[in-house]
């Protein structure tokens, strides 16, 4: 080090120190001795890193906050091990900021995590994490690749080892260090809302891509350059059982003989711990009522004892705090059952404090958390980020914006997307016909938010993002007028159906609306959206040929469709590179997908796994010269006739049929902001399972669903008690419930219920109005038939 270097380095840790004197909740150790400089740390071996380290910066190495709720002033008080982006955060507030950002807050965190520190106490830069689940596509412009459900059905192991290796180039262009992927769940009930994120219901195949996706994003561990540049750590997850709850249910309850759970749901570990996965991610699901996260004999005894896994079992979102007895900022439990690092986005103080107490009074004994920290600074070595003492932008691939959403890259998403697609269907109308005048109708065909699908820019995906936000994508419409335009023919886009004349053929696309995680639980397989139904049928009437391109996460009863479309595309969730699915159509790729999961022959919510109920087994695809598929199918289904009018709002997410809008600005999902409405998702029972509304003065909300005579009950709490009038209204006079709403203001959950009986009118709408100021929380609003006949209460 040169004489100004460690001048410099020796005043900015008298400041440090003098930060940690003046204030009331550092957790730092004493201070005298002269600053100890970065550099060191990168001879030293963890241990005697670890021998150096004071117990306060002990406890930060095995917490992970994330980055919307600490500073970077934060980072150098506490000294955190690692830091994660959920999926709705980005840097500075703003999870559709530009990439440049992602890297300037890397190299933030970095320095403030990397200031020198009085004492001997070595200096340990901070890693972070983010969801590159599908490409690092929480950030604008990158390559968003298809999401697992469709690279399972490409069975094409080197192909998705090369789109590994195009992920982690991406992610450590913004100068992050490891990613929570592969998810290496085998999803046994296409119910779960986390379907699409597995590779396949068969756990050898999810063994086979899980590994080579591993091997993508860190490199092979007995090959040069592992961890090296270019390369990130990976997280297999979520261990273990995350894919076989009952009824599908998001971190629900996995019930079964352990060894018959563990020869499916674990089956895929062995060979990502083989290919040298860093990181184990403990899952949100309990097995026979037992949480994961608090569960020693499956985390340490299976997962270290039997598994033999040597690197870092890091715990999903606040999931510790789902165990027996915990807290989100207090859960000795979870250490001792296996986990070495919490992820605890927002209670890390709490955590921090807690923790430091159970080491102190012995509830936590010093050799675990050594154990845990050890982990940690091995992963780190492993990396290199000790080597040097590089800023992130100045490591060999930060900033290199070139790479990020590279021509190279989209030419492998490409590649995914064109053997992923699965032809169900084909009754001569593929391959499409050079020459050929086509008309591509549906809402999907061209949205680019839509076939990216959840985890995309945001957590959910959807919603209020648009084709600006994915710079350099092509939607599936443009992808298909490209290649007829190539064929010599031409494409014109009729989102309704509604242009003139009469086409050579028509290609309907349409599909799910993007979601993530539980809120795209479903309770049937129904796919319930008639718009590409309306279409197809259209179509036909009019003797225009038709194929139907199904943008979905999962397999899903489509037997209407499949009976009105001439042939029938399961396109999956394709991500920014729409034109792999034009180049199956027009045949310049052969259609080499085949189905990884079974397609369901009925809408109703028994688990499909397996041929008994299967349409078109696991397996199945036709080749684009092969005319075949079913023959009419039975277009029964009890599920699409029952009332779905019933909730409105549950879950975090809104009925089938129910929209939000404020005046004219539509929420999904009850999101958003527009016209004086801030709705912002809170957790309640469950992460993002409650709506934090907040009106401007002048504010209306109003929401529309299913016509019915039935009441509401709306379960709620009144935040910021109204400054003025607060009305609600159905379809006839409006009640002021000012009065109501100020006595219910501060006093926790409650439930209103409104009927005819105080509203006048009821029937598909419910409108609220705020003349002033005034926030609420809303967990719940169902239609209730037994409340038509009640009284209004609040
Ligand atoms: C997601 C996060 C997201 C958060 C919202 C988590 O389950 O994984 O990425 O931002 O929920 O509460
Ligand atoms: C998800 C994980 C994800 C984490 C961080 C959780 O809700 O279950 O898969 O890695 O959030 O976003």
């Amino acid at each position: 080090m040169t004489r100004q270097n460690f001048a410099r380095l020796a005043a900015s840790a008298g400041l440090a120190a003098l930060l940690a004197g003046c204030s009331t909740d550092a957790p730092l150790a004493s201070t005298g001795a002269p600053a100890a400089a970065p550099a060191e740390a990168a001879s030293a071996s963890p241990e005697e890193l670890l021998a150096r380290m004071s117990l306060e910066r002990k406890v930060a190495q095995i917490i992970q906050p994330d980055i919307g709720s600490i500073t970077p002033e934060d980072v150098r008080r506490y000294r955190f091990g690692t830091i994660l982006n959920g999926g709705n955060s980005g840097p500075y507030g703003d999870d559709k900021g530009p990439a440049s950002d992602w890297l300037k807050l890397a190299d933030e965190f970095w320095e403030a995590s990397t200031a020198p520190l009085p004492g001997d106490e070595p200096v340990i830069p901070a890693l972070w994490a983010t969801d590159a689940v599908h490409g690092h596509a929480n950030v604008i412009g990158a390559t968003v690749f298809p999401h697992n459900i469709a690279l399972g059905a490409t069975g094409d192991a080197d192909l998705i080892r090369r789109i590994g290796a195009a992920t982690a180039i991406e992610i450590e262009v913004t100068g992050i260090d490891w990613t929570f992927a592969p998810t290496i769940a085998v999803a046994r009930d296409d119910r779960w809302g986390r379907t699409y994120e597995s590779y396949s219901e068969d756990p050898k195949l999810v063994s086979r891509l899980g590994a080579a996706m591993v091997e993508g994003l860190q490199g092979r561990p007995d090959e040069p350059g592992f961890l090296g540049a270019g390369k990130v750590a990976a997280t297999a997850k979520h261990f273990f059982g995350d894919g076989g709850t009952a009824q599908g249910v998001d971190q629900g309850d996995v019930n079964g003989d352990l060894a018959e759970l563990m020869a499916i749901h674990a089956a895929p570990y062995p060979a990502a711990i083989g290919a040298g996965v860093a990181s184990v991610m403990a899952s949100f699901n309990s097995i026979n009522g037992a949480k994961m996260h608090g569960n020693a004999p499956l985390l340490t005894g299976e997962l270290r004892g039997n598994l033999g896994f040597e690197g870092l079992v890091v715990g999903d979102w606040n999931g510790h705090g789902q165990v027996k007895g915990c807290t989100n900022g207090d859960c000795p439990q979870a250490l001792l059952a296996g986990l070495d690092v919490y992820m605890v986005p927002e209670n890390w103080k709490e955590l921090h404090a807690s923790l430091l107490r159970q080491v102190k009074d012995g509830t936590i004994p010093m050799s675990r958390l050594d154990e845990a920290v050890l982990r940690v600074l091995r992963l780190k070595q492993q990396l290199g980020i000790f080597d040097g003492e590089v800023k992130p932008s100045a490591r060999p691939y930060g900033g290199k914006w070139e790479l990020l959403g590279s021509a190279e890259h989209r030419a492998v998403a490409r590649e995914a997307v064109a053997k992923s697609q699965v032809l169900l269907k084909n009754h001569g109308v593929l391959p499409l016909k050079p020459g050929a005048r086509i008309e591509v109708a549906g809402s999907a065909a061209d949205n680019i938010p839509q076939q990216a699908g959840g985890w995309s820019v945001t957590w959910q995906g959807g919603g209020d993002l648009t084709a600006e936000h994915f710079p350099g994508a092509t939607s599936i419409y443009a992808g298909i007028a490209a290649a007829a335009r190539e064929a010599g023919g031409e494409a014109v886009l009729a989102k309704g159906g509604e242009a003139a004349g009469k086409p050579d053929v028509a290609i309907v696309v349409f599909g799910e609306e993007p979601y993530a995680e539980f809120v795209g639980d479903r309770k049937d397989l129904a796919f319930r959206d008639e718009e590409g139904l309306n279409l197809l049928k259209a179509y036909r009437a009019k003797g225009v040929p038709t194929v139907a391109v199904f943008l979905s996460g999962r397999p899903l009863w489509v037997n209407r469709e499949l009976n009105a479309a001439d042939a029938f595309v399961a396109a999956w969730l394709p991500g920014s590179e729409g034109a792999g699915v034009a180049d199956v159509l027009f045949g310049a790729r052969p259609a080499t997908g085949r189905l990884s999961f079974s397609w369901p022959a009925h809408c109703e919510g028994t688990p499909v796994n397996g041929p008994e109920g299967a349409l078109f087994a696991r397996g199945y695809g036709l080749d684009l010269d092969q005319a075949g598929g079913p023959g009419v199918l039975d277009e029964t289904c009890n599920a699409l006739t029952a009332d779905h009018g019933a909730a409105w709002f549950a879950s975090g997410r809104l009925g089938n049929t129910v929209q939000a809008v404020a005046d004219n600005a539509v929420l999904p999902d009850l999101r958003g902001v527009g016209n004086g409405i801030t709705a912002t998702g809170i957790d309640r029972k469950a992460q993002e399972d409650a709506r934090r509304i907040a009106f401007a003065p002048g504010a209306k909300l109003a929401l529309t669903g299913p016509e019915s005579s039935a009441g509401w009950r709306i379960t709620y709490q009144v935040t910021e008690r109204p400054k003025a009038a607060v009305t609600v209204s159905a379809d006839g006079t409006a009640l002021d419930i000012t009065q109501r709403l100020a006595v219910a203001a501060g006093k926790g959950w409650r439930e209103m219920v409104l009927t005819s009986d105080c509203l006048g009118k009821v029937g598909d709408k419910l409108a609220f109005a705020s003349k002033g100021k005034f926030a609420i929380e809303i967990s719940e609003i169902a239609r209730d038939e037994r409340a038509a006949e009640t009284e209004c209460s609040f």
